[in-house]
């Protein structure tokens, strides 16, 4: 029997481009690991009015990872005419599975690391090395909104809350809301994570991203329990910014910065342009971890115009394995694994179109599987 059972989902669009690019490199470095695939995604919404099935539910639960994709998601209205005819009007509604998995699992925090590796021509500045820590089950994500307003929700607002009265004479389908919803256990779990990840790689600063002035309950919370546990590691300083301002001042200064941490949807929002500062979503690589499970996934979407034509970087993919072999605790794999992808970048021979190459997904799976 295989030492690793891994769960495979390719998902739709590009996931299974870069799915069947990454599995060329797990072959060559040899993990022992029986793989096995699963259903996820916009097929199986259309065909069965679910893209997570609970089959699929049941696979993770008996595998000790998961490999993920990406999947394509559509607004609400799309998403109803999509499914087949039998299961139209029957009210039911799109939710993305990803979001889904995070939370099912518990799959709290979310490890975004953004590193320049030498070489790349799409680095917006050399030596960039950002890790980004997401909190990922709660914030706006938890997926609490209301519309129109309900008539209980309306009246609890108004007795509770005197910024409520200015839309008292709103009509309630003029009025939708969407709950951020954040506990103290989360934020200072997110907060021990990047510390603990700070303290173990040697990183100088954590920077807590959030917006106190405004969001005074929730970002305050979140800034509160920072400082609190940032008193445990008095090696490490807490930087402590607001999400707009961070956005400038991480494209002035990139390397200032070191470990990120944020709530969901904060962290959603820098984790992209902490991506574009080293390449694009081609190199952002992602992993969903929580006390008993882990999924890894590029961070990139399904990019649905170029489904099935090996023409992405499956850079981020490979990289997304690299963390599930971290996580896995095969520490040897993953470095080697990442040199390789870094001699890859650095000589710049195969290269796919975003680096202004001509090469395919498995072209460049390929150049890396030779180095290992
Ligand atoms: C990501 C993605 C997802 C998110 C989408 C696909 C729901 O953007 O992993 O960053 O918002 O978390
Ligand atoms: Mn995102």
């Amino acid at each position: 029997m295989a030492k690793y059972k891994i769960a495979v989902l390719p998902g739709d669009g590009v996931g299974k481009d870069v799915t069947e690019a990454v599995m060329i490199v797990l072959d060559k470095i040899k993990l022992d690991a029986e793989y096995i695939y699963g259903d996820i995604g916009w097929e199986f919404w259309c065909k069965e009015g679910n893209p997570l099935p609970d089959r699929t539910i049941g696979l993770l639960q008996e595998t000790d990872s998961c490999l993920f994709g990406a999947i394509t998601s559509k607004p609400k209205e799309e998403a109803e005419k999509e499914l087949i005819p039998e299961l139209q009007g029957t009210g039911l509604i799109y939710s993305s599975p990803i979001v889904g998995l995070r939370q099912k699992f518990n799959l709290h925090t979310n490890l975004r690391p953004c590193k320049a590796y030498s070489g790349n021509p799409l680095n917006y500045k050399e030596n960039i090395d950002l890790v980004i820590f997401r909190e990922n089950t709660e914030g706006l994500y938890v997926g609490i909104e209301y519309y129109p307003l309900p008539a209980e929700v309306r009246r609890v607002l108004l007795k509770t809350h005197p910024k409520m009265k200015r839309f008292e004479n709103v009509d309630p389908r003029e009025i939708a809301i969407s709950l951020r919803l954040m506990t103290k256990k989360a934020c200072r779990n997110i907060v021990r994570e990047a510390f603990e990840y700070a303290n173990r790689f040697e990183y100088k600063t954590v920077t807590v991203v959030e917006k106190p002035n405004v969001l005074r309950e929730t970002g305050g919370l979140m800034v509160r329990e920072a400082r609190k546990i940032a008193a445990e590691y008095p090696g490490i300083d807490l930087w402590e910014t607001n999400i707009d301002a961070m956005t400038m001042w991480l494209l002035k200064n990139p390397n200032d910065y070191g470990v990120l941490v944020a709530e969901n949807m904060f962290g959603d929002i820098i984790s992209d342009l902490s991506a574009q500062l080293v390449g694009g979503l081609g190199f952002a690589s992602s992993g969903n971890i929580g006390d008993h499970y882990a999924v890894f996934e590029p961070t990139h979407g399904s990019a649905p115009k170029y489904a099935g034509r090996y023409k992405v970087n499956p850079t981020a993919m490979i990289l997304a394995a690299k963390l599930m072999l971290e996580y896995l605790g095969e520490m040897e794999k993953a470095k080697k694994l990442e040199c390789a992808v870094a001699r890859v970048i650095r000589e710049g021979k195969v290269r796919t179109y975003d680096l202004g190459g001509a090469n395919t997904s498995l072209e460049m799976a390929n150049a890396v599987a030779e180095y290992l």
